[in-house]
């Protein structure tokens, strides 16, 4: 797998090259805290620690590779593509996971992204072999902001409003992804006997 200072110069090459934000600090701020919490969680559960800080520093790196909105991509796919096309599948693979806590989920959940983007997305999952590594990447991506305030968010609804009213989600499909952020929260809880609030010490 890459290293940390392998990654973090691709994602400035990266962004220097497409600029799709203002500012490259809320991105570099987000994963980062990603990166964190995954690590903690990963300590918690008896996991690699390293290989799921190294994760949450990576998963969102399709981001920077386009401009979602401008050409029309969605971010998951792109991550994916580009970690397979030179040999890095568990980073591949977290990419495009990390935005689906249930892989049966309904295309329209999801349709911001493009139905096209979705469809290929949905057929590669149904190929892939979920790990611990994508529910704990999943989950953390679920507490952490993007806008580089409040980072770290107080609980998973802060999140789920931050999202709503970010990217114009509608509400049912905000629902939707809320009760799967509990059901994945509360799957690595019971499995590893941990308390995930506790062990960030958020509420
Ligand atoms: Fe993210």
């Amino acid at each position: 797998m890459l290293k940390l200072k392998d990654i973090i110069t691709l994602s400035r090459e990266f962004y220097d090259k497409v600029k799709p934000f203002d500012s490259y600090y809320g991105y570099e701020e987000h994963v980062v805290t990603v990166g964190a919490c995954a690590s903690i969680i990963s300590a918690a559960c008896g996991l690699d620690v390293m290989k799921a800080g190294i994760m949450g520093y990576a998963h969102d790196i399709g981001k920077l590779i386009s401009c979602e909105k401008k050409d029309k991509t969605f971010h998951g796919l792109t991550g994916y593509e580009y970690f397979k096309s030179i040999g890095e599948n568990e980073l591949a693979q977290v990419c495009l996971t990390h935005s689906f806590p249930n892989i049966n989920f309904k295309i329209e959940e999801y349709i911001s992204y493009g139905k096209e983007n979705i469809e290929k997305s949905k057929s590669i999952l149904q190929t892939i072999n979920i790990t611990d590594y994508d529910r704990v990447i999943q989950l953390s991506d679920l507490l952490v902001n993007f806008d580089g305030r409040n980072v770290l968010y107080d609980n998973i609804k802060g999140r789920m409003t931050y999202i709503e009213n970010a990217y114009n989600v509608n509400h049912k499909n905000i629902r939707i992804k809320y009760k799967n952020a509990i059901r994945l929260k509360l799957y690595l809880e019971r499995k590893y006997n941990i308390n995930i609030y506790k062990l960030l010490g958020v509420k």
